[in-house]
């Protein structure tokens, strides 16, 4: 039997804001994604560097036309029903990393069948996630990542969302055990997160 849009399990790219190397927010994501696969749902990793996108340039835009690492992440996002997205925050903002590769899929156009940057989000749950070695967990970021995805890319942001603070401590605490973060209370937080997106994008497939 072919599966429907409406039996297919959902799909969820996971984004991290940080290429780094031993990424703690990547692994934050990882972590959010294995909780997703255990709730049924089929996950994409996505490495926004390998995008390979310049900083974004409008006069580059119109001389060489749009990078492929926009059309990229569009497809990305056109073949995904919701996104879960870990990012820290440099000097309290959402990473460049991100918002460049954001900005760029923003004036991505519709092209056939394929939709615009925005049109591949519009309406797509997203759960977000941040984590810093220091006490305050990157969580200054997330309101202004709230705005800018809901606002600009009319993304569903669910309600709940999780900073997680000294987490270089808290995941390498809970490295032997990599299904759940050291701190109950926070892993109840990140359940509730996943749950929450996983479905919010079956009702999108129901
Ligand atoms: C330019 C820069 C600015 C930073 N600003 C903040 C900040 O405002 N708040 C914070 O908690 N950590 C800040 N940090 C520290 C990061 O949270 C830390 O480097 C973290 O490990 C980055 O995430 P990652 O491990 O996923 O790469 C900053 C780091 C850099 C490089």
């Amino acid at each position: 039997m072919t599966a429907t849009s409406a039996t297919r399990s959902p799909r969820l790219l996971v984004i991290s804001g940080s290429a780094r190397t031993g990424s703690l927010n990547s692994e934050l994501a990882e972590l959010a994604a294995h909780k997703a696969r255990a709730l049924g749902a089929e996950t994409s990793t996505v490495d926004l560097r390998a995008l390979g996108l310049p900083v974004f340039d409008a006069d580059l835009l119109q001389a060489q036309g749009m990078p492929q690492g926009a059309l990229q992440l569009r497809d990305w996002m056109a073949q995904h029903d919701g996104v879960l997205l870990a990012s820290p925050e440099y000097n309290a903002l959402p990473t460049p990393l991100f918002i460049n590769a954001f900005d760029w899929l923003s004036v991505v156009q519709a092209e056939g069948e394929a939709p615009s940057g925005t049109g591949a989000t519009a309406g797509k749950p997203v759960g977000l996630l941040a984590a810093s070695p220091g006490a305050l967990g990157g969580i200054r970021a997330l309101p202004i990542v709230r705005t800018y995805l809901s606002t600009n890319f009319a993304m569903v942001v669910v309600p709940e969302q999780l900073a997680l603070p000294l987490a270089d401590q808290q995941l390498s605490a809970e490295r032997a055990d990599r299904e759940r973060l050291a701190k109950p209370e926070l892993d109840a937080v990140l359940d509730r997160l996943v749950a929450s997106v996983v479905k919010q994008a079956r009702w999108r497939l129901a």
